[in-house]
């Protein structure tokens, strides 16, 4: 709602001063001390903009200000305009938006009509799940959802690597070694084995190496058997992946990987893949390299090495198949924007294919984006090269519940502790990953961040549970009406101005693909909260203070709940 005041505001600069509201609304900003007001606005270029002195330029304003609604006053300190809101009238109006709302309280239609699709989580079938997939699936959930909140129409797709050299190498090693007696049990342990068996041994043995060509090759040409095959080894995999999907609570639209397979299971890359070679070749972008590979060149200028588009054996590879995908969903969605979700050590992979598509003049060349992240540290260490995910998960919601148990035996009574102990967890590890930008690293660090106190998940999801708390002490379905001037201290006051907030913060939060803003405004409430609890208490002898505090918990209870669904944390009752 604040924005929305700043929008009317940034109307009256335009008719003082004739410059345009949409530039001045830009300009505002919060205060560097909480003192000088609410809202400032920086005046030296505005001013500069109509050539007068900086000083006449705010005062004039000062004056215009005086008598514009919900400001309480206006005042000019070193070339800033600096504003305080009205708090009554603002908090009374704000507070009945909210629970008015509720549930889409800071949604919006800006989305509308325009589709976003996601490439995330995108594991290997031919490795175990890595700690870059489950960055990636994690941050691409949560962009999901909050351009969904936006109204945006969101698909989200899961781009398993189930095709090409490494695939084939997994396959040989599964013929060969994988022990089907007890088929439920262990099996992404005895993946990982077969991964880590078939990568020493081909350091041995040759014959290894050549076994997987011919086995890619078969796969290439379709060849019955070796696709029957194939396809059972996915099928192993991807249940594993899916147990690893539902802990994380997250849902793909699609499952459609580098095999491009149809509806019943046969892969369509290669044929697309060849077109795609070919309509290149028609449009000149390919070069013959050595031995007859194929290569797109770019421009010296440009300093971007050259992409492989097909190898001298005839086989093709990442980039050929990035490629065909590309064009198939364009076919399919006719999308606004594609974001991919991987880590950094891609940045180069997609800057040369994001060229290419420039080059190809395809019609989504300046819809897409690398959504990079840092890597994970910490994690991957912890058992030889690969983390078996699901026994970490599992670890660490074995601590979530030991710790709960201490903290609240009495919860045993009225919920089910592991599926609390679950959401503690996960929360704990998402908000891990969250909370800083994404290209940040991220350091796996459980004490630090199953801690109640600091900035983890647990700190919020308390911070819920107390709201929520409070409710059920209250008891009663919310007073209809309450009186906003009660809630005059600073400490309502700056929780009204989080809740203010909101929109505009998850607005960033989509704009700059940083779930971390809304990560960092919930620690801000959570803090605030905790500086309201010390000084205030909600419900008292005075019925009609009572009745507004217990608003604006309500409200801020929806704001939580809200943000941290977006970020994929569950906003529990108790814990
Ligand atoms: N499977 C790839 C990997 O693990 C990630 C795929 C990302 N998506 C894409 N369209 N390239 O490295």
């Amino acid at each position: 709602m604040l924005d929305e005041l700043k929008k009317e505001w940034a109307e009256v600069v335009e008719k003082e001063t004739g410059i345009p509201a949409e530039e001045v609304f830009s300009y505002f900003e919060k205060p560097k001390k909480e003192e000088m007001g609410d809202v400032a606005l920086p005046c030296f270029k505005l001013a500069k903009q109509i050539k007068e002195d900086v000083k006449n330029f705010a005062e004039r304003l000062k004056n215009t200000f005086s008598t514009v609604p919900f400001i309480s006053s206006a005042e000019v300190v070193g070339g800033y305009l600096n504003l305080r809101i009205e708090r009554a009238s603002f908090t009374q109006k704000l507070l009945k938006k909210v629970l008015e709302e509720g549930e889409n309280y800071g949604s919006s239609k800006e989305g509308d009509g325009k589709t976003v699709l996601i490439d995330f989580s995108s594991p290997n079938i031919a490795k175990p799940f890595g700690v870059g997939h489950l960055r990636s699936t994690v941050l691409g959930a949560a962009l999901g959802r909050i351009l969904q909140f936006l109204g945006y129409k969101v698909i989200g797709i899961n781009y398993l690597g189930d095709w090409g050299a490494q695939v084939a190498k997994m396959m040989v090693a599964y013929q060969k070694w994988f022990d089907k007696s007890d088929k439920e049990k262990d099996t992404i342990k005895k993946l990982y084995e077969l991964y880590v068996r078939f990568h020493k041994e081909e350091e041995e043995n040759p014959h290894l190496a050549q076994e997987a060509d011919k086995v890619l090759k078969s796969l290439e040409e379709c060849e019955k058997k070796s696709l029957e095959l194939w396809r059972e080894f996915i099928e192993i995999s991807m249940a594993e992946f899916r147990r690893i999907y539902e802990i994380l609570g997250v849902d793909f639209d699609e499952f459609a990987g580098e095999s491009m397979c149809d509806e019943k299971g046969a892969p369509r890359c290669i044929e697309r893949m060849d077109s795609v070679i070919k309509e290149l070749a028609e449009k000149r972008l390919l070069t013959e390299g050595e031995g007859g590979a194929l290569i797109v060149e770019f421009d010296q200028k440009e300093k971007i090495p050259p992409l492989m588009m097909r190898k001298s054996d005839g086989t093709t590879l990442y980039a050929t198949r990035e490629v065909a995908v590309a064009l198939e969903r364009w076919r399919k969605y006719k999308f606004d924007r594609m974001l991919y979700v991987v880590g950094v050590p891609q940045k180069l992979h997609f800057q040369q294919v994001f060229r290419l598509f420039e080059m190809a003049g395809y019609p989504f060349a300046g819809r897409c984006e690398h959504i990079a992240f840092g890597h994970y540290l910490g994690m991957s260490t912890r058992r030889g090269t690969m983390v078996l995910l699901e026994e970490v998960l599992n670890e660490l919601i074995e601590k979530a519940r030991k710790v709960i148990e201490e903290k609240n035996p009495e919860l045993l009574k009225v919920e089910d502790p592991n599926k609390v102990a679950k959401d503690v967890a996960v929360g704990a590890l998402i908000f891990n990953d969250l909370k800083n930008e994404r290209i940040k690293d991220v350091v796996y660090d459980e004490e630090r961040f199953l801690s109640f106190d600091g900035e983890t998940g647990p700190y919020l999801q308390y911070a819920h549970t107390r709201l929520c708390g409070i409710l059920r002490k209250w008891g009663k379905s919310l007073p209809r009406e309450f009186d906003a001037k009660l809630l005059s201290s600073d400490e309502e006051w700056r929780l009204v101005m989080n809740l203010s907030e909101f929109s505009r913060t998850v607005k960033n939060a989509a704009e700059h693909r940083e779930p971390s803003r809304i990560a960092n405004y919930l620690i801000e409430c959570a803090s605030n909260l905790n500086l309201f609890y010390q000084r205030h208490r909600v419900l008292c002898e005075e019925n009609n203070l009572t009745n507004a505090r217990i608003s604006l918990v309500a409200a801020l209870r929806i704001v939580l709940a809200k943000g941290l669904e977006l970020l994929g944390i569950k906003p529990l009752e108790r814990m």
